[in-house]
């Protein structure tokens, strides 16, 4: 048993979580896939047609057609030669760094960067050089005084606490300046930044600097995995090295990665729901600020509502959630002390009658305690 909220029935604009309805800000179902029919019903058909169980890793009989179809769709969705997929965007990042760096490299990495790509770096055994958030006078000099032959910068496309977007075209000439790898996560980028959602490296148009990508599929395409995106080259090591892809049956689930096929096809023929999407992160940014509350420099659907203090990012949630809204309290260690906050997610999801609702509610709790 677990002291975490219950959620009954599917993930959406609004869910039942505790037996209560909420207008639901704390997902990362950007799209709305994760109840798409579409979606649902391509993992139903897949159940159908391969059963549950994967049965053994990809390498031995685990490999089924569509997770070989997926990775074709995905390469070709995200511009890149090859992709390999994983169960999660976590082992992802765990399975493909020490492939790219080693004992006697050294790895520049933004100091706010997810635990995930920390951890993969821990794994390598590389000499970490962490460089202050986005900080790029910072970043040149670390890479100046690097002695390594090979030397690899990773970074968050979009940081998921705050929403703000890394300097990504920036860290591609440093790579080339300094002769480094450029590693991009782009977790929360895909299926929200760039047309149809190809993602932040589409957006900001810098693919030939980015020399490998990962990326998840539990957010905007509504479904659960992850991948690594990257040259024919990576990806094959990948397929053959990487721990976290062959020491595990099922690198992704078969109906996950029949459900994640239906997700691209959708973005593909429509960019409806990614600026369905946007156009409800403006209006819902534009009304929380407009009643006062501090959401710093986010340039996404990431919404930091600040509170710093910590106990007043737990009151607020909870006045939310007796108002009906439910947006989750984020503290230290999850982001440095003293920034506490609630980390409010806009999702196409969202009816605009979802969105006022949660502006009210926004209004009564923070009036109530005296925050606006
Ligand atoms: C930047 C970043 N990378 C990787 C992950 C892990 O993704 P997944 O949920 O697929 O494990 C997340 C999600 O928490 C993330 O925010």
């Amino acid at each position: 048993m677990s002291d975490f909220k219950v959620i009954t029935g599917p993930q959406g604009g609004r869910i039942i979580l505790d037996g209560r309805e909420m207008i639901n800000m704390a997902a990362n179902n950007y799209l709305g896939l994760a109840n798409h029919p579409a979606v649902v019903g391509a993992a139903k058909a897949a159940l159908d047609e391969y059963g549950l169980g994967a049965g053994a890793a990809r390498g031995i009989v685990g490999n089924f057609r569509p997770h070989e179809e997926l990775e074709e769709k995905l390469a070709a969705f995200k511009g890149v030669p090859a992709v390999s997929i994983f169960n999660s965007g976590l082992t992802a990042n765990l399975g493909v760094i020490p492939l790219i760096i080693g004992k006697d490299d050294d790895v520049f990495s933004d100091e706010l960067n997810h635990a995930s790509i920390i951890d993969g770096i821990r794994l390598s055994k590389a000499n970490v050089h962490a460089f202050p958030h986005m900080d790029m006078t910072a970043l040149e000099e670390m890479l100046k005084e690097s002695e390594a032959e090979n030397k690899l910068i990773v970074t968050d496309a979009v940081f998921s606490m705050d929403g703000d977007l890394a300097p990504v075209p920036e860290i591609v000439e440093l790579g080339k300046k300094y002769n480094a790898k450029v590693m991009i996560d782009d977790a929360h980028g895909d299926g929200v930044m760039g047309p149809h959602g190809r993602g932040t490296v589409d957006h900001f148009g810098v693919r030939d600097g980015v020399y490998v990508e990962t990326g998840s599929l539990s957010k905007g395409f509504g479904c659960a995995g992850g991948f690594v995106a990257g040259s024919a080259e990576l990806i094959d090591r990948v397929n053959k090295q990487a721990r976290t892809f062959i020491f595990t049956a099922t690198p992704e689930q078969v109906c996950m990665a029949s459900a994640a096929i239906a997700a691209i096809d959708l973005l593909e023929e429509s960019d409806e729901l990614v600026r369905k999407l946007w156009d409800n992160r403006e209006y819902f940014l534009e009304k929380i600020r407009a009643l006062g509350y501090d959401t710093r420099t986010t340039q996404t659907p990431i919404i930091p509502v600040m509170t710093y203090d910590e106990e007043k990012a737990q009151k607020l949630s909870a006045e939310l959630f007796e108002n009906g809204v439910f947006a989750q309290s984020i503290a230290y260690p999850v982001v440095p002390k003293g920034q506490a906050r609630l980390r409010v997610m806009v999702s196409a999801a969202h009816s605009r009658e979802d969105l006022d609702a949660a502006i009210m509610g926004f209004k009564a709790a923070g009036k109530a305690l005296g925050i606006i």
